[in-house]
């Protein structure tokens, strides 16, 4: 029997042989999206940014052998001609994988040439990947693995400062907070000031700041707030393999959105888990940063020989084994553009 056939969730309890991972392949995918994106860093250009990022994402996503269906992806077709939700991706061959894209997350983030501009793609089994549907934002609380059963939507957030301050043997004047710089956050942001908790606002990128959150040796201690659903599901893929959690409640923004979704079947009141998010015990995830930030270096342009070589890096993980690495890759420009043109630069 080939390996395949054990792919995805599919072999027996006595039958945990090595076999594919696919993250090894994915990190080309992340990495050619995040170098062509760089061009664009500091550009004002948003859209352009994230059109780069797209087209050389499904360059190289289109090389790997599988049978995908994008679930997370650009938005609608008429939108999107690449990437879109629906789109069948690969070869057809097994294993049949639910694909969440993120191409450029930060796109304002890139066009301003600011931090913490990331590439990030998420695989699992067909099938158990949350479709956000009509749901475009979702309220999230995420934390690492000490504090991961602390983390409770309808407690308000002063009060699990304290309890994550407690568990952690600190004051709770130790605990940060990474939050969407948003109006709708104002409250809370106060909420976390009167506790005596530190909040660290951002501007965007809340998939990078989920990262930060679940890392026990960051400064941050939490990720909270309103985000898009897209954005959570892709965290929860790499909360899977680092380890923590993320809580999360589909948030309409208004009556009509509310009523969509309660038509399609979603439950809005459920704190949906990361095993809700993605309902299997083996996904693939790779980010390369774009630009530099406290997870991932951006893109670089080593000086010497100028305007010849690229680097990245990125995070490649898989939650079923749990191994995590960092990928540090050098590039050679002119090579890269005899394959793809003026895309990568
Ligand atoms: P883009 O890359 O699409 O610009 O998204 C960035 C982001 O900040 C996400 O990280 C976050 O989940 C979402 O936008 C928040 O949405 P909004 O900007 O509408 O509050």
């Amino acid at each position: 029997m080939g390996i395949e056939h054990h792919f995805l969730d599919q072999r027996s309890a006595s039958d945990e042989r090595p076999d594919r991972n696919l993250a090894l392949e994915l990190v080309r995918v992340t990495e050619w999206a995040a170098l062509a994106a760089a061009r664009w860093v500091g550009r004002g250009e948003k859209e352009l940014a994230d059109k780069a990022a797209v087209d050389a994402m499904r360059l190289v996503l289109e090389t790997v052998r599988m049978d995908g269906l994008v679930v997370i992806g650009e938005g609608e077709k008429d939108e999107a001609p690449m990437l879109y939700n629906g789109e069948q991706i690969g070869d057809g061959s097994q294993p049949s994988v639910d694909i969440a894209v993120d191409p450029l997350e930060g796109t304002t983030l890139t066009a301003r040439g600011m931090p913490s501009a990331l590439s990030v793609i998420a695989l699992s089994k067909r099938g158990s990947m949350l479709d956000p549907g009509p749901c475009v934002y979702m309220e999230k609380l995420a934390g690492g693995p000490e504090v991961a059963d602390l983390l409770d939507l309808d407690r308000p957030i002063g009060e699990t400062l304290q309890r994550v301050a407690q568990r952690r043997g600190v004051g709770v004047g130790d605990v940060m907070v990474v939050i969407l710089d948003r109006p709708r956050h104002e409250e809370g942001v106060e909420e976390v000031r009167e506790a005596g908790g530190r909040v660290r606002l951002i501007a965007d990128g809340d998939v990078s700041a989920a990262l930060l959150a679940v890392d026990p040796d960051s400064p941050v201690d939490l990720l909270w707030g309103v985000g898009g659903t897209p954005e959570g599901v892709i965290s929860a893929a790499a909360i899977k393999c680092l380890g923590g959690q993320l809580v999360g409640r589909l948030w309409p923004r208004d009556d009509e959105e509310r009523r969509a979704a309660l038509e399609a079947g979603y439950d809005l009141e459920r704190q949906l888990t990361v095993d809700d998010l993605i309902r299997s015990d083996d996904c693939f995830f790779s980010a390369t940063g774009v630009t530099d930030g406290d997870v991932l270096e951006g893109v670089q342009y080593p000086p010497h020989p100028a305007g010849a070589g690229a680097t990245t890096e990125s995070l490649v993980m898989r939650s079923r084994s749990g191994t995590v690495r960092r990928v540090h890759a050098r590039h050679d420009r002119a090579k890269l553009r005899a394959i793809a043109g003026e895309l990568l630069g």
